[in-house]
């Protein structure tokens, strides 16, 4: 069979598991853009976890408790062991973590725009928790499902973690609305910048999308950007009902006949603004990230170092 045919049978025989809902493991045959399509995505999940460490990790020093203290310092911790499940999931797919790392920092990868923006109050890490993790959790428990094994197995993991994440913003917004007028005015501020820009976490209209056509017959994505925005809405308008915040879109209407909120019009030339770079934090986010990079270099190299002298020991003794 000449190989036209060959990769012809192999492409059916792969749609074929694909169907079944079989998961396709690290040493399967895949389809080259099958593999290359996972790279980007896992790998900007990755590089997402990574930098959303940023916003909060500025507030640790700042928390208004101890408790606090401790709980953002709990989080962010969980969201580094987070980016390292997923790039080791990216790694199974033949990329090195090197490669991954340099691709986030010439922008040849993205990470979520959500992360672009400053968190400038302590109700801004409320705001992060309940309403980053909460799109993050929608998105991610549908991605329990996807088809490659390493990446569905690291949701798993992840999705665990979330739930407290969520909670412990929802706690933090919850106790300024019971707090003193000014406390009530920081956290509805919060609420005003973060809410655009957390449906935009989902990524373009699902006509707009480039790759979730082909994503969705691969079941790398199991729910459609609009799909997974729409029940991120449901949940998100009736919980900060619940606290008495109000979400800042005029067009936000319970609709009978559909069965969910109707919302506003996203700015999506403020989304492809934060895609390009031209975001409000996005210079300082990289800039932040490459300086950690570089400083952790002799970390690196000693490890490098002790792993070689471990294999040439090994071999000494074999
Ligand atoms: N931020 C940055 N880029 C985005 C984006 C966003 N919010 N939404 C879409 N894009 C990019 C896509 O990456 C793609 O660009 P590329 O070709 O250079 O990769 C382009 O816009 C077109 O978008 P598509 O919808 O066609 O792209 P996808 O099919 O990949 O869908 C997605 C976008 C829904 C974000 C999907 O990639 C996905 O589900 N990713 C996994 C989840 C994820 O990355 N979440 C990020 C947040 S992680 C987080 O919040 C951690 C929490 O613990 C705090």
């Amino acid at each position: 069979m000449d190989k036209a045919n060959v990769s012809e049978t192999e492409e059916r025989t792969f749609q074929a598991r694909i169907d079944a809902e079989e998961k396709i493991e690290p040493k399967d045959w895949m389809p080259e853009k099958y593999r290359r399509n996972l790279i980007r995505q896992i790998s900007q999940h990755a590089h997402s976890e990574v930098i959303g460490e940023q916003p909060e990790g500025n507030w640790i020093t700042r928390a208004p408790s101890l408790e606090r203290k401790a709980i953002l310092m709990a989080k962010v911790q969980d969201e580094a062991g987070h980016g390292l499940y997923l790039y080791a999931a990216a790694e199974t797919l033949g990329v090195t973590r090197e490669e991954l790392i340099d691709r986030l920092h010439t922008g040849a990868s993205k990470y979520a725009s959500i992360f672009n923006y400053p968190s400038l109050t302590w109700a801004d890490i409320g705001a992060i928790g309940w309403l980053v993790d909460s799109a993050a959790i929608v998105n991610q428990v549908s991605l329990q499902n996807t088809s490659y094994g390493p990446y569905a197995r690291a949701m798993v993991r992840i999705c665990k973690e979330e739930s407290f994440h969520q909670r412990q913003g929802y706690n933090i917004m919850m106790t300024l609305m019971k707090g003193a007028k000014l406390q009530r005015e920081m956290a509805q501020d919060a609420l005003d910048r973060w809410w655009w820009p957390s449906l935009m976490m989902f990524g373009p209209h699902d006509g707009e999308s480039a790759h979730s056509a082909q994503s969705m017959k691969w079941k790398i994505k199991r729910r459609s950007n609009d799909d997974l925005r729409q029940q991120f809405v449901d949940q998100a308008v009736q919980q900060a009902e619940a606290i008495g915040l109000v979400v800042p879109d005029p067009d936000l209407k319970w609709n009978d006949a559909r069965g969910h909120y109707d919302f506003g019009a996203i700015d999506w030339q403020e989304f492809e603004r934060v895609i390009s770079g031209n975001g409000p934090c996005n210079r300082q986010r990289l800039a932040h990230h490459k300086n950690a990079h570089d400083e952790g270099a002799w970390v690196r190299e000693a490890m490098a170092a002790h792993e070689a002298k471990q294999r040439s020991k090994a071999r000494d003794v074999a």
